[in-house]
């Protein structure tokens, strides 16, 4: 009798320590859960904070001509904005090699190329240095910006302006864009065209700057003032495309980056991929700001389609984000 009440008591008591470890276990859990939870946030905020950058590890190696890409940027005469931009972008992973395409009448200066090269070994990391040319042309067109460069080992080229500064998450981000659609032109600034409804004809065409794409969210073209494009292109739009556009950008000193969309156009039958990024305009406005520039955008565009012989240009409101700064899906 008084064995088996001992017996009972222990035993309730048993289970109620039972019980409260029980609930205490899944308030751990709980709480571990929530601290995961946080540190994956944190990790993913902050990528390397817990060795994880977002990469899988076992990834297979990419083909040599695939890690990196070669910068190639057009410049006229305002020596601080390159200097900004070369100490600027010498310091983002993955770039190969700065092609500088020079079209002045005089050649580089020694005091400039001293300093540049002086810049770049400054920001040069573990060892690695990128490598800097002046690709120097006689004629100053602007069809020079897509001359083919020999020394080019890699495969994707970064067109871009010496007065636009992009951060190098954004530049990177935008070559891991590229190297899914290698084929394709991505970029970051986006452009659209439209069929002119005041006119009968089905085929004229108006030329769209940043406030279409803006009201829209459309677009059928992304400037080579910032875009990633395959080296391809280069000797496509020098040896391929029909010379007299060529003649018509070097005359009318336009237009040359609707061409190159009209090319890219063309051999792909797809659309260009615009993707998110920060701008910084570190110069004053370029010609864009100049009056009358989208009339003689327009006069490119109709041009460009009669050569063509067709409009190949194709619009699109897709636009690439890095899902990793996006947190409501
Ligand atoms: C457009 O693409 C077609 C088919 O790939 C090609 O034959 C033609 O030469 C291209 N046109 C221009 C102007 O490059």
């Amino acid at each position: 009798m008084r064995g088996s009440l001992f017996n009972r008591r222990t035993m309730q008591r048993f289970r109620q320590v039972a019980i409260s470890t029980v609930g205490s276990l899944k308030i751990k859990l709980l709480l571990c859960f929530c601290i995961a939870l946080t540190l994956i946030a944190l990790a993913s905020r902050a990528p390397g904070l817990l060795g994880w950058t977002g990469q899988s590890v076992s990834d297979p190696p990419l083909a040599d001509s695939r890690k990196g890409y070669a910068i190639v940027m057009n410049t006229w005469k305002r020596y601080d904005l390159l200097k900004q931009s070369i100490s600027h972008y010498t310091t983002c992973e993955g770039l190969d090699s700065i092609h500088i395409v020079w079209s002045e009448p005089d050649p580089p200066s020694h005091s400039l190329r001293t300093l540049l090269n002086h810049i770049i070994l400054e920001n040069a990391r573990g060892g690695r240095q990128v490598e800097l040319k002046f690709d120097i042309n006689k004629e100053d067109s602007l069809n020079n910006r897509f001359k083919e460069s020999k020394d080019l080992k890699v495969d994707a080229v970064f067109s871009i302006d010496d007065d636009i500064i992009f951060p190098c998450s954004s530049v990177e981000f935008a070559f891991n864009v590229w190297q899914s659609a290698p084929d394709t032109m991505v970029g970051f600034v986006p452009r659209i065209h439209w069929v002119d409804p005041s006119k009968g004809n089905r085929d004229h065409y108006i030329y769209g700057g940043w406030w279409s794409v803006w009201w829209t969210g459309s677009y059928s073209m992304v400037l080579s003032k910032a875009a990633f494009f395959h080296k391809k292109y280069l000797s496509m739009y020098t040896n391929e495309m029909p010379a007299s556009i060529r003649e018509y950008t070097t005359k009318n000193r336009n237009c040359e980056d609707i061409a190159m969309s009209f090319l890219v156009a063309n051999a792909t039958g797809s659309p260009p991929i615009w993707v998110k990024g920060k701008i910084f305009e570190i110069g004053s406005t370029g010609i864009s700001s100049l009056g009358g520039h989208s009339e003689k955008r327009t006069k490119c565009l109709n041009r460009f389609v009669t050569e063509f012989g067709r409009n190949p240009l194709i619009t699109t409101n897709v636009k690439a984000v890095d899902s990793r700064n996006i947190w409501l899906w």
